[in-house]
């Protein structure tokens, strides 16, 4: 896993901060931006879109993972998650990350790019279950 420079870490918040404007988000008003870099330097965006049946919401890291994936980029190397106050990614999120790359690095910056943690996802979700969990 290459290094991932300061100014590509700002660059990946910066994006996540443009993606944030895109989020559908007329029920809990809190719209959260993603944006994540792949092995081959590839940055794929997401922003959380909700739905009159709360539950069906999706949040903005799973969209830009899915979009990564479906594009055939599995190799995820960080992503950066920006919302108003700083907030981390949820269960179902870290678990989806998990799936990819637990040494992904997280960075979880607020609304004005000001980096609150810079984490990778393995501190975020100990003992995870992954795909070597599953065995039958
Ligand atoms: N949300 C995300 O997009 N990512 C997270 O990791 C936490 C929560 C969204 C879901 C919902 O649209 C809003 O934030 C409030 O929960």
């Amino acid at each position: 896993m290459k290094e991932i420079t300061k100014e590509q870490r700002d660059a990946l918040i910066a994006t996540a901060i443009a993606a944030r404007k895109q989020a559908y988000v007329p029920y809990s008003k809190y719209p959260v931006g993603a944006a994540l870099l792949t092995g081959s330097g590839k940055v794929f965006l997401g922003a959380n879109v909700e739905n009159a049946a709360y539950p069906v919401t999706i949040c903005a890291e799973r969209v830009a993972i899915f979009k990564a994936v479906t594009e055939g980029e599995k190799d995820i190397q960080a992503i950066a998650v920006v919302t108003k106050n700083g907030g981390t990614p949820c269960g179902s999120c870290r678990q989806v990350m998990a799936e990819f790359n637990p040494n992904m690095k997280i960075y979880i910056a607020d609304e004005l790019g000001t980096v609150m943690q810079e984490t990778t996802l393995k501190d975020i979700l100990p003992g995870y279950f992954g795909p070597e969990s599953l065995v039958r």
